[in-house]
């Protein structure tokens, strides 16, 4: 693939393997990408200002504070003008750092002020990377969508032997390429997602609601715009922010899901991951109930099914529409015979037992199940499941991209 014309933001940290970035920086400009780099105090003392400058043929930056560059080019710019920012190697320091929001020398200033997707190539020695803070660190970054790779088992530099090693050049430079090629996959697409629960109302103050805290709803809507598509994202209240590029429409019911939902409609794939509320009740009260009136009597009757009405849609149906399948038990069997009840093309099914975590968890450990059959996935990151989602969905709209089977797969 060229990545000709693509901008890359490289923030070299402390470490002995920054020696690699100087390959990975040779590799990139061979096939035409724009490197700028950030240096760290950290990582001058393992490469020199000059060889980063002579390698990106750019001027590389080091201080928060220098008035030049701050003419020139300012931090804020600085994290702007990239379409992705690397941090190789991101060393322990770094990446507790990201994690918590410090903005204290021009590589975390930039990287807080980025809109730009990150991603990160640690190296440390190994006690630092299984370090609990280490790991915590990983699991909130990558939660907030930073892309890691690596790091690699091998010898290190303090004569131990372990996990801790930075990718090889080659390795990094792949990760970024394949990073791009999926962008653009679904370009020219749209897609519809549904995520969070709904608020059936029984008075002004008083509502029927769930668990779902949206993660795995909006972590979809956010992979699938990533790559491209016009993405509209039908939101019950959740306390998520709003995914970057995806266009966001608030409801509380579901009979005001279902109204965006057709609204948005034509789309190429539908995701319902949103947990409606199956019933309503049937008159909610115009005033607050009143508990000396004694016990009320809901009566409830049950909402529309939302994933059933866009399997159905006629020729408004989404070429593919996926819908969630919330398990306790038999996950598996239940899935599959979801997905003929409510007539979609593939099911996501997951074990929502209470201690597999799912509900408002950061992991998810989901089957695809389709006409071709069940494949399961190991335990992921929410982020991770909707990045490899919608590859698959990448995969099935456009067969000819990928030798895998299409919407059957
Ligand atoms: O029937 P159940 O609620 O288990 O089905 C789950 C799937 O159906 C999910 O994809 C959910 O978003 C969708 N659904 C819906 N409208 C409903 C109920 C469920 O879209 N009223």
């Amino acid at each position: 693939m060229t990545l000709d014309g693509k901008r890359i933001l490289l923030i070299v940290s402390g470490g002995i393997a920054a020696y690699k970035c100087l390959e990975a920086i040779r590799l990139l400009r061979r096939r035409g990408v724009a490197v700028r780099c950030i240096l760290t105090r950290g990582g001058a003392q393992f490469v020199t200002p000059l060889s980063l400058a002579a390698l990106s043929e750019n001027r590389v930056h080091e201080d928060l504070f220098s008035l030049t560059d701050e003419h020139e080019m300012g931090h804020i710019q600085l994290s702007r003008a990239a379409d992705l920012v690397v941090v190789a190697p991101a060393s322990a320091d770094i990446l507790a750092k990201m994690a918590s929001g410090l903005a204290s020398g021009l590589a975390t200033t930039v990287l807080l002020a980025t809109d730009k997707p990150v991603m990160a190539a640690p190296a440390m020695n190994v006690r630092m990377w299984e370090h609990p803070s280490t790991q915590a660190n990983i699991k909130t970054l990558s939660a907030r969508g930073v892309r890691f790779i690596g790091p690699v088992e091998g010898d290190m530099a303090c004569g131990e032997f372990g996990m801790g090693r930075l990718v090889e050049p080659e390795a990094l430079v792949s990760a970024i390429e394949d990073f791009f090629q999926r962008q653009g996959r679904l370009q020219g697409r749209a897609a519809l997602v549904t995520s969070g629960p709904t608020h059936e109302a029984i008075d002004p103050v008083r509502y029927i609601a769930n668990r779902s805290s949206g993660k795995q709803g909006h972590a979809i809507a956010q992979a699938l715009a990533d790559m491209g598509a016009q993405t509209t994202l039908v939101s019950g209240p959740t306390h998520q922010p709003d995914p970057a590029g995806v266009s966001v429409v608030h409801v509380q019911s579901a009979r005001e899901m279902l109204a965006a939902c057709e609204d948005a409609l034509p789309v190429d794939v539908a995701v319902a991951a949103a947990a409606v509320s199956d019933w309503r009740l049937s008159e909610p009260a115009a005033s607050k109930i009143k508990k000396d009136a004694g016990k009320p009597r809901l009566e409830l009757i049950e909402n529309p099914d939302i994933l059933a009405s866009l399997g159905e849609a006629g020729n408004r149906r989404p070429k593919l529409v996926v819908g969630f399948a919330a398990e306790t038990e038999n996950v598996i069997d239940n899935g599959a015979a979801k997905r003929q009840r409510k007539g979609c093309d593939w099911i996501i099914a997951n074990d929502v037992s209470p201690d597999s975590g799912t509900f408002g968890g950061e992991v998810n450990t989901v089957h695809l199940i389709t006409t071709d059959g069940v494949d399961s996935w190991p335990t992921l990151s929410k982020v991770q499941v909707a990045r490899r989602l919608a590859v698959r969905i990448a995969n099935a709209l456009d067969p000819t991209q990928d030798p895998t089977p299409g919407i059957g797969a």
